[in-house]
């Protein structure tokens, strides 16, 4: 399939995407791209419109507006070509199957072309002292993890995942996040969801933040929110015999005090920290509990998801 144009753009093209249900316009002109070989989170609180969005995507639902592209393929058109090179987790997975997990991988083994091995994907999830187990018997990470077998067995291009470890034990996570890494490896272009900062932050390549619908911020994991660079919180205590007044002019503003304690917000750690601890060395002072504190993935996030709800874009 290699030479056309569509097998050197994006892997995922969604362009002004609309999704109404009645009066709610639950994806409300969502744009953005998925380069090959990117693993893509689109984080977000529950109602945000992730789940629309992705099984639009996946060919599941139907579009109200807007353009969306999977290798070049309108997914709605739902051609066979493009199914073979899909892999889909659905948001509710769990299979209530009397047939084994083996079985199972086996059979949707058989819908494709060129699938991958089948023990071999078994061993991948994790799931190989379960393989003789009946789907229906299994706990719901192991049912994930069968999910998940299910959606590699093509050797799928590009891959769905919505909300992939939800439910999961911190091992179960641990473990789901070494194979997603794995795919990467492998050239898998990969779009998640989730709600979990963590997880995106071990995994993706790029996050777009949704919030009523809309994609409020794309950026890396490491600079959500201007998070690499801005909103620095540096704290410290003068030893006693010292008072503010006595702190020296620098690239901040006056440092705010409470219960003796001192706290700069700055956008230039590296310079602030610089002229605050020359200052002090200088005057061979100590300054005692000097930290340096960047806000938490889920106070950016927080205060994204925060202001983009101001407005109330639902009109249902
Ligand atoms: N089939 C549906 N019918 C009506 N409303 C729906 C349907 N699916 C989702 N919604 C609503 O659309 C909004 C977005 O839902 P969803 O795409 O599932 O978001 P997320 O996956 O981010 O939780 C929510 O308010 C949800 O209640
Ligand atoms: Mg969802």
């Amino acid at each position: 399939m290699g030479g056309t144009p569509a097998s050197q753009g994006p892997a995922i093209v969604v362009a002004g995407l609309r999704k109404d249900y009645g009066k709610l316009h639950a994806v409300d002109g969502v744009s953005f791209q998925v380069r090959r070989g990117e693993i893509y989170a689109l984080l977000g609180p529950n109602g945000a419109g992730k789940t629309s969005t992705v099984e639009i995507l996946e060919g599941h639902r139907r579009r109200s507006g807007g353009e969306v592209r999977v290798l070049g393929f309108d997914p709605g058109a739902g051609d066979r070509h493009l199914r073979e090179r899909v892999g889909i987790v659905l948001q509710s997975g769990g299979i209530d199957s009397e047939l084994s997990v083996k079985e199972m991988v086996s059979l949707y083994a058989g819908f494709y072309a060129r699938p991958r091995d089948v023990a071999e994907t078994i061993e991948q999830v994790g799931l190989t002292s379960k393989r003789r187990a009946r789907a229906r018997t299994l706990s719901g990470g192991q049912m994930r993890r069968l999910d998940l077998a299910l959606a590699l067995i093509g050797d799928p291009e590009v891959l769905f995942l919505d909300e992939p470890t939800t439910g999961f034990d911190p091992n179960a996570r641990r473990d789901a996040w070494d194979m997603i890494a794995r795919l990467r490896r492998s050239g898998t272009t990969v779009l998640l969801t989730s709600h979990y900062l963590d997880e995106v932050q071990q995994l993706a390549d790029r996050v777009g933040v949704m919030s009523h619908g809309h994609l409020v911020e794309e950026s890396t994991p490491d600079a959500l929110g201007g998070r690499d660079v801005a909103g620095t919180v540096i704290s410290f205590r003068l030893p006693e015999r010292l008072r503010a007044s006595e702190l020296p002019g620098g690239p901040w503003d006056q440092p705010t005090d409470r219960a003796g304690e001192y706290t700069m917000h700055t956008d230039e750690p590296t310079r602030v920290l610089a002229a605050l601890t020359h200052w002090a060395v200088e005057h061979d002072l100590e300054l005692p509990q000097l930290t340096v504190v960047r806000p938490s993935l889920e106070d950016v996030y927080l205060r994204i998801t925060g202001q983009a709800g101001v407005g109330a874009h639902n009109g249902g």
